[in-house]
């Protein structure tokens, strides 16, 4: 390898988090404002600078690519793209090879392109779907539907795909179907992976009255189903259970109640070529400004290394006393899509 990447603390970055576009034809309470003004296209990286953005990083040590939005697959010719970062994925030990490829998405799309994912060497989704049911799902993503997610579900599934189901936690919203999403995972096949909401930008919604402690509602779906420890050893921010009456795996993300920045391995870069080196806090660099004043590798290469050089310890998120107060960086989770 021709050098890693590896921060102070000693985190070794194998793991990148590409969003390829802010927008998306979903507005989650917890994500987005209403009325959410997305970028102007020129602002946001061409296809070609993402895919030498990926190469570079790739070249240097990661070896786990997510892609991200807004919704990725909003993104005109993504599924072009992915069949080129996937040539990656043939030669995963060697050096600018990639151990795995994946993405994040709400699901509206993911019926049209479930298939060009497999083929493109995508073997895992994970699908947000905060709630089983219709009215809830509406209020939730104020655009979205469910029976389209639900379909692009069952397509990923049929196609091959393993999928994680991320549900948002959130007290007097969802959180009297846990049970019911456990079941149903089951019965389908997924994952469930249930999410402490953190305070990213401003939403106009009250997110510290919504806040769920994830380790309460562990204890009570333990009283339900039978919990069986994993070992901890996806390098991701969720921990997982096995639930035995299921055969599937339950995972708590808890970046309020219980971080996993110490095991970090992984940074992130906007659809604007902006690097930050955690999600919960403003350090960064500009990676599209080295690439559009005509920067080499090498010079894209130091500005990535300085910046993991000052990657922080951990995030400072922290819910508002007021209703409705953001603790947390100023930009929204779709900036970086998570
Ligand atoms: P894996 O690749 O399976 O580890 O997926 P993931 O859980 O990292 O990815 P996903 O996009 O599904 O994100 C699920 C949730 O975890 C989202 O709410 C993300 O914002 C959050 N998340 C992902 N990475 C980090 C991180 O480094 N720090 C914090 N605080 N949250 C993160
Ligand atoms: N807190 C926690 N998770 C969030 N997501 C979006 N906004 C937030 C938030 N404020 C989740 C989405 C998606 C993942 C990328 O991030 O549900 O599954
Ligand atoms: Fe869109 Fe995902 Fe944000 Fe919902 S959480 S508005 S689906 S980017």
């Amino acid at each position: 390898m021709l050098s890693s990447l590896i921060d102070p603390a000693g985190r070794r970055i194998s793991y990148l988090r590409m969003s390829v576009t802010d927008r998306c034809d979903m507005r989650c309470v917890y994500c987005m404002a209403e009325s959410m003004t997305f970028l102007p296209r020129e602002d946001v990286l061409d296809f070609e600078e993402l895919f030498r953005l990926c190469r570079v990083f790739v070249k240097h040590g990661v070896k786990r690519l997510r892609l991200t939005g807004g919704e990725p697959l909003v993104r005109k010719d993504i599924g072009v793209f992915l069949e080129h970062l996937g040539q990656w994925l043939h030669y995963p030990q060697q050096e600018g090879g990639l151990e795995e490829l994946t993405l994040t998405t709400n699901g509206s799309r993911l019926a049209l392109y479930a298939e060009t994912l497999f083929k493109a060497g995508v073997r895992r989704v994970n699908v947000s779907l905060d709630t089983l049911d219709d009215s809830r799902f509406s209020q939730i993503t104020r655009r979205g539907k469910l029976a389209t997610t639900l379909e692009g579900i069952r397509a990923a599934r049929a196609a091959g795909l393993a999928v994680r189901i991320n549900t948002v936690a959130m007290a007097g919203v969802n959180d009297d179907e846990f049970d019911d999403m456990l079941a149903w995972c089951g019965d389908i096949g997924a994952d469930l992976c249930l999410i402490e909401t953190m305070p990213m930008g401003e939403t106009g919604e009250d997110r510290t009255a919504t806040y769920l402690p994830l380790s309460k509602v562990k204890m009570e779906l333990a009283r339900r189903w039978t919990l069986e420890s994993l070992p901890d050893r996806t390098g991701g921010p969720a921990r997982y259970m096995r639930v035995a009456e299921t055969g599937r795996r339950i995972g708590f993300i808890t970046p309020m109640s219980h971080n996993f920045c110490d095991s970090c391995n992984r940074v992130r870069v906007s659809c604007t070529g902006r690097l930050y080196t955690c999600l919960g806090q403003e350090d960064g660099i500009d990676l599209r400004e080295i690439m559009r004043s005509g920067g080499d590798d090498a010079a894209l290469l130091s500005g990535i290394q300085t910046a993991i050089a000052l990657k922080p310890r951990g995030h400072n998120f922290m819910l508002g006393a007021k209703p409705g107060e953001v603790q947390g960086p100023a930009r929204h989770m779709s900036v970086t899509g998570g």
